[in-house]
């Protein structure tokens, strides 16, 4: 089967069919889409500082926007000049939302100023090769203990394996809490390890007694922050 190839897209010139999804989305997306989907990964405080992370034409930051009743504000980021514009518009007459345009690896915004990292149906729509990175500047972004939520399709023909979301979460320090795979897509919470260490350095250090027991190897391998 043909493998999917994000970078046929240019999402400043969206398709008509694009256009008429996020125009569908605008009109009953909210009560249809987003809504019961946050409500299943368990709701807002109101309080959380969120990242909406690819927020497209915003429709999905208007549901949070409207959740953040306890002082809570939230940021939608999208590479798009056309869905940014929409969102922009779509936010207009809520004080606690903001849009921004660019790569989230140059935006600068605040190292771990965020509570909650919000994903749908962005990363497979971003070149493999720039996947490990932009994930690792949104781990950068989130507090420590700070909590990511992603869906994402799965399907060959337009999607990205389950197992590349789990690595490039783990390279990222971020730990898959929870996780469904339906069909064609997978939906995950993950979570910021208080500390934040590579995949690669924290396994070097076990190796396995006789007993298949894993156990430290070798403390000279191991991270020099902490003693983990
Ligand atoms: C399929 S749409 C999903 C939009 C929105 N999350 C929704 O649920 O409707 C994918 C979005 O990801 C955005 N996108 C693609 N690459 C991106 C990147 N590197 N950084 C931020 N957004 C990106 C596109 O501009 C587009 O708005």
């Amino acid at each position: 089967m043909k493998q999917f190839d994000p970078s046929v897209f240019d999402f400043d010139n969206p398709s008509a069919l694009f256009r008429f999804e996020d125009w569908l989305k605008g009109l009953i997306g909210g009560r249809l889409f987003y809504d019961p989907y946050f409500d299943t990964r368990g709701g807002f405080r109101g309080n959380e500082v969120v990242l909406d992370f690819g927020c497209g034409g915003g429709v999905s930051t208007r549901c949070i926007a409207a959740k953040l009743t306890r002082g809570g504000r939230v940021t939608g980021v999208d590479i798009s000049s056309y869905f940014t514009a929409k969102a922009q518009k779509r936010l207009e007459g809520f004080s606690n939302a903001r849009v921004l345009r660019g790569e989230i690896t140059n935006l600068a915004l605040p190292q771990q100023s965020f509570d909650l990292i919000s994903i749908i149906h962005v990363i497979h729509d971003i070149v493999k090769e720039k996947r490990a990175g932009t994930v690792r500047a949104l781990a950068g972004v989130l507090r420590p203990q700070g909590r990511l939520w992603i869906w994402e399709p799965i399907r060959q023909s337009h999607g990205m394996p389950a197992e590349e979301i789990r690595r490039v979460m783990a390279e990222a320090g971020l730990r898959e809490v929870s996780a469904e795979t339906e069909g064609s897509s997978y939906k995950g919470i993950f979570e910021k390890e208080s500390r934040t260490h590579s995949a690669a350095t924290v396994w070097t250090r076990y190796g396995e007694d006789a007993r298949g027991v894993r156990r430290l190897a070798s403390p000279r391998l191991g991270c020099a922050i902490c003693c983990c």
